[in-house]
């Protein structure tokens, strides 16, 4: 699925690890150079080392914290000094909270809203210009089926997913005539070490007899009876990121087991 990336760069922010990873694992194997970025600098070195042994493709990892556009620009110009122009570009840089909202502070929401919405209309804005220049570019990012249902403990994270969904359709819609499309990806819960940590603290919280039971019973609101795996939704990311899917933009695939049918 992932032939026809050949000579094209991509550009990953927070593919240090997970789903990122995963699809820039896919498109190295199709072809492409592939930066990976990721705030935890270190990871994003190592990542990109490892893929460039798993893969032999031409990779370059970056720090880069997504939250502020001065490094966000520093990231797309290291990208294409070394890589070439980017035409393909995957957000998956976020964090994940578990709280209600009554448990929630301003901080919370802000550090949240920072990282998933205006973190991702820093990358969108500084990769645009040249692509919509170009005639060619794609660009996934990454939502949550949680902004498509809502969920429980998981408000703000939601929201700003939710925002996430309508800055991706309102740019789609501006810059479609360009050459450029832009899509969200929102996975279900998915295996990543983003979920695992999460589930050490819930199991920290309420012990193994009452975790093992909510584990049963999650796996009971997914028809397919598993969890995702990062190779599931880097399929769809990099389906969209492909030549194949020029008439798609303004979509969002939810990649989730049946977890949700919306
Ligand atoms: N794993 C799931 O169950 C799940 C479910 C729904 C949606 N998602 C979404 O999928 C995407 C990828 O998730 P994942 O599970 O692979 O996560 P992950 O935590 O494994 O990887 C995300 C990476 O983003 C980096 N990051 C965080 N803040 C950053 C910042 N400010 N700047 C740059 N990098 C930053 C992290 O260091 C991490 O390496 C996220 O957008 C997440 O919200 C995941």
């Amino acid at each position: 699925m992932a032939d026809g990336f050949h000579g094209k760069t991509v550009l990953i922010p927070g593919g240090g690890r997970g789903i990122g990873y995963a699809a820039g694992a896919m498109m190295a194997r199709g072809g492409a150079k592939v930066a990976l970025a990721d705030v935890v600098g270190d990871r994003a070195q190592e990542a990109a080392a490892s893929l460039k042994d798993e893969t032999g493709a031409e990779t370059l990892g970056i720090a880069c914290d997504i939250t502020d556009m001065e490094q966000v620009k520093h990231m797309v110009a290291k990208t294409e000094t070394a890589l070439g122009p980017v035409n393909v570009m995957v957000n998956t840089a976020a964090i994940v909270a578990d709280k209600t909202f009554m448990e929630s502070t301003p901080d919370d929401w802000k550090e949240m809203l920072d990282i998933c919405l205006y973190g991702s209309m820093n990358v969108i804005h500084a990769v645009l210009p040249g692509m919509v220049e170009r005639a060619n570019g794609r660009i996934v990012c990454l939502a949550s089926d949680a902004a498509r249902t809502g969920q429980a403990r998981h408000s703000y994270y939601a929201a700003a997913k939710g925002g996430v969904i309508a800055l991706v359709k309102s740019i789609a819609q501006e810059v479609g005539r360009n050459g450029v499309t832009l899509n969200v990806v929102s996975p279900g819960a998915t295996d990543t070490e983003l979920r695992q940590g999460r589930e050490k603290e819930v199991l920290a919280a309420i012990g193994k007899e009452r975790f093992a039971k909510r584990e049963q019973a999650i796996l009971r609101m997914y028809p397919t009876r598993r969890l995702g795996q990062p190779d599931d939704i880097a399929e769809g990311i990099v389906y969209l990121c492909g030549d194949g899917a020029s008439w798609v933009t303004g979509q969002v695939l939810s990649i989730n087991g049946g977890f949700a049918m919306v």
